[in-house]
């Protein structure tokens, strides 16, 4: 069968291209045969059809960003992300606020059939339990009014990583509804421990003992390109039913979590 997962000739767009698993991305989609247009703060080694500097905490950069590529923009991929020592509310401006907003100016330039995936994490599998809340944030139209409401919520203060990406899971939920009536599929991944450049931040933050102990169910954390591949697969046209949902790509955490079948008594 020739070209299985029909990125020949697409045009796509990743968020983080220059690092970890958006570089990764990057370089699967290229290999595919997509024009690949990279979207980063700095500019990587992956191979791209073209680089495109841009702040994510910056709409109207975001705005002269997409216009520069312009249309049809057949996938979407939301890469970027800031660890957990960055502060929380420049957290929430780069991984959900700015990415929506890229996400909804990207949307009318997209064709019937087009997808949109997010990296998000396994930090967020508890969204549900936020719902309330996430639902307020959700509801704000614009980049300033989300920013406002993140500076009168502590939670984005004390825990703006996880926050962000629970953030991203209602989205990719309630919005990915809207837009599966549209044909077009919005949809994340939740990795797991990765081993990437962003690797050593969580490892400041959450302790080295804590990140040694953290049960691993496959015994070692993935590779960027083990992440790349479902996030590649998920866009891919051959998904066509999946849509608002998030696949765990943590190699059995959130199964065994959910389970009780982890032991986190030796946990550091
Ligand atoms: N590494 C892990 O263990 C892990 C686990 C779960 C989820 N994630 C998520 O995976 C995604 C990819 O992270 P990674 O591990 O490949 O990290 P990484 O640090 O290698 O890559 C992050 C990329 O985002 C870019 N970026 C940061 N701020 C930006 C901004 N303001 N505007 C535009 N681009 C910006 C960086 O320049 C970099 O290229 C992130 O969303 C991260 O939160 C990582």
């Amino acid at each position: 069968m020739h070209d299985p997962l029909q990125y020949e000739g697409k045009r796509v767009v990743v968020t983080g291209a220059a690092s970890g698993m958006g570089a990764a991305t990057a370089s699967i989609l290229t290999e595919l045969g997509a024009e690949v247009h990279g979207v980063d703060i700095a500019e990587g080694s992956a191979p791209l059809a073209a680089f495109h500097r841009c702040d994510l905490r910056d709409p109207e950069a975001i705005d002269r960003t997409v216009a520069e590529i312009g249309g049809p923009i057949d996938s979407l991929f939301n890469c970027a992300g800031l660890p957990t020592t960055a502060p929380g509310q420049i957290t929430m401006q780069v991984n959900f606020i700015g990415h929506r907003h890229l996400t909804e100016a990207v949307v009318p330039l997209m064709p019937e059939g087009s997808s949109i995936g997010f990296i998000s994490s396994v930090g967020g599998m508890g969204w549900l339990n936020s719902l309330e809340l996430l639902l307020e944030l959700l509801a704000t139209p614009d980049v300033a009014s989300a920013g406002e409401w993140c500076a009168n919520h502590e939670i984005v203060d004390l825990n703006g990583y996880g926050f962000s990406k629970e953030a991203i899971n209602a989205y990719v939920a309630k919005r990915g509804c809207e837009l599966a009536a549209q044909g077009i599929r919005l949809n994340s991944i939740n990795p797991g421990p990765t081993d990437t450049p962003m690797m050593p931040a969580f490892i400041e933050t959450m302790g080295a003992d804590f990140m040694a102990s953290l049960p691993r169910p496959m015994g070692r954390n993935s590779t960027p390109e083990e992440q790349a591949w479902p996030l590649v697969m998920l866009n891919s046209p051959r998904q066509s039913y999946t849509a608002a949902t998030t696949l765990f790509t943590d190699g059995a955490f959130a199964g065994g979590l959910n389970t009780g079948m982890l032991d986190f008594s030796a946990l550091g």
